[in-house]
């Protein structure tokens, strides 16, 4: 089987490895990959936004199936431009991906459908907006509507705050046509959980749970960021939640979708925050999230290839998910500076047995050296039985790989273990 997944990041490479696995696949191409992604699929440097070479390049080889796995292609038509050529995907179409595209479109139907979120409004006159936030309480939550590369969102501690971020979204357009609409939200405070699911539109099955780790900093300090690492499972997330989230959240959103006629196929992303309140849910994605991938697909024991068809085929529910028993941390070493401004273009060093775990974000190939190539630069992944242990792995596993001006938080992890060791 000839496979092509759309996207370059370390999330797509943790994909390309898992589907590896299955015997039936001959070739990978990745659209555009990396130069880390190389060493394990076809790179083809074509954009993962430019829906109509995707489609042409599809077509012209003879893709069998296709994984579109970004955010961006997804919202805007990929898989409904595939499969109208007849290519079978993994990924909803856009009707579906705007849960994502849209915080407004997600807000309302979890409003109409009675799912547990934070209270808000929607605003799209700047005066009306500001006029509101006059009386609302602080700290107050404001998020653009559309996709911002997961910047579009601003907690203002401050009356001052709020107002400036109102301004910037819709008056100064920060984030472009993104902030024509805004969502201003109560501010919600408890553990925040990452759930993946796997969904065919008739089943959901939740993978095992994982913890992002957003700021650039130790302690949660500094700016936000892509995810600088993450841990599965995350221990906050306990069977009592997780029946709960099954029941009010998770089947109540394939659900709402269906009935909107919006079917979700996929892998549904549901990111949690665990209220004193209950859970509550703070953000879908329409996609695999990244790094979360880099720790839930080591994890997976059963056949990726064969779940992924199974969702484009509504057979999900016979069709096994089983995921190991063990532990898994991912650390992610960036360029320093990142998010902010960081250099480029130094040469990185993986020792041939560390290349198992490692999973590429922003790297290319300069005459056979692979250079750095992006502020997220790679993911170290290690599993074990216990979560200490995969910690201390992934940390060695780090420890073997150089580059100049690398950075990596040094407590991925922490967090999760003192939970763990509270739940006790
Ligand atoms: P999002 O891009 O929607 O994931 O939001 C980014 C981060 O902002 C989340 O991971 C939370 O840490 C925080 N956040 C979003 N909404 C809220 C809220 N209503 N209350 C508190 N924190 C929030
Ligand atoms: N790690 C968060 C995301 O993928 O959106």
């Amino acid at each position: 089987m000839k496979i092509m997944v759309v996207g370059g990041g370390g999330r797509e490479h943790a994909i390309i490895k898992k589907i590896k696995e299955n015997k039936s696949v001959t070739e990978i191409f990745a659209l555009p990959g990396n130069g880390g992604i190389a060493a394990d699929a076809t790179c083809i440097n074509i954009g993962a936004k430019d829906i109509e070479n995707i489609t042409q390049f599809a077509v012209t080889n003879k893709i069998d199936y296709a994984v579109v796995a970004p955010d961006d292609p997804l919202v805007l038509g990929c898989v409904d431009a595939l499969e109208a050529k007849g290519i079978p995907c993994f990924g909803p179409r856009a009707n579906a991906a705007i849960i994502e595209g849209s915080k407004v479109f997600s807000k309302d139907l979890m409003k109409k459908y009675g799912i547990p979120t934070a209270a808000y409004e929607i605003f799209d006159n700047v005066e009306e907006a500001l006029s509101y936030i006059e009386t609302a309480p602080i700290p107050t939550v404001i998020k653009a509507d559309g996709l911002a590369l997961g910047k579009g969102v601003i907690i203002a501690n401050t009356l001052e705050e709020a107002k400036e971020a109102i301004l910037s979204i819709m008056k100064d357009k920060q984030f472009g046509e993104s902030g024509n609409k805004i969502v201003i939200e109560e501010f919600l405070t408890g553990p925040e959980v990452s759930v993946l699911s796997f969904t065919d539109g008739n089943t959901v099955v939740p993978m095992i749970s994982s913890m992002d780790h957003k700021r650039a900093g130790d302690n949660d300090t500094g700016l936000n960021t892509g995810g600088m690492g993450t841990i599965a499972p995350n221990p906050y997330y306990t069977d009592n939640i997780a029946k709960e989230c099954m029941e009010k959240i998770f089947i109540p959103t394939i659900n709402a979708m269906n009935k909107e006629g919006r079917t979700f196929k996929g892998c549904l992303y549901f990111g949690l925050m665990l209220t004193p309140n209950g859970p509550r849910v703070i953000e879908y994605n329409c996609r695999f999230g990244d790094p979360e991938t880099q720790v839930v697909l080591p994890l997976l024991e059963s056949d990726l290839l064969t779940i992924m068809k199974a969702v484009t085929n509504g057979t999900l529910a016979s069709t096994e998910v089983k995921f190991k028993d063990e532990n898994a941390c991912c650390v992610i070493m960036a360029s320093k500076g990142y998010p902010t401004s960081y250099e480029k273009g130094f040469k990185i060093d993986i020792p041939e047995d560390v290349l198992e775990n490692v999973y590429v974000a922003g790297a290319k190939l300069n005459e056979g050296d692979l250079v750095t190539d992006g502020g997220r630069v790679l993911g170290v992944t290690a599993v074990s039985k216990s979560l200490t242990e995969a910690i201390d792995k992934s940390y060695k596993l780090v420890n073997e790989i150089h580059f100049d001006n690398a950075y990596y938080r040094n407590d991925i992890g922490a967090r999760a273990m003192k939970a763990a060791k509270e739940n006790n």
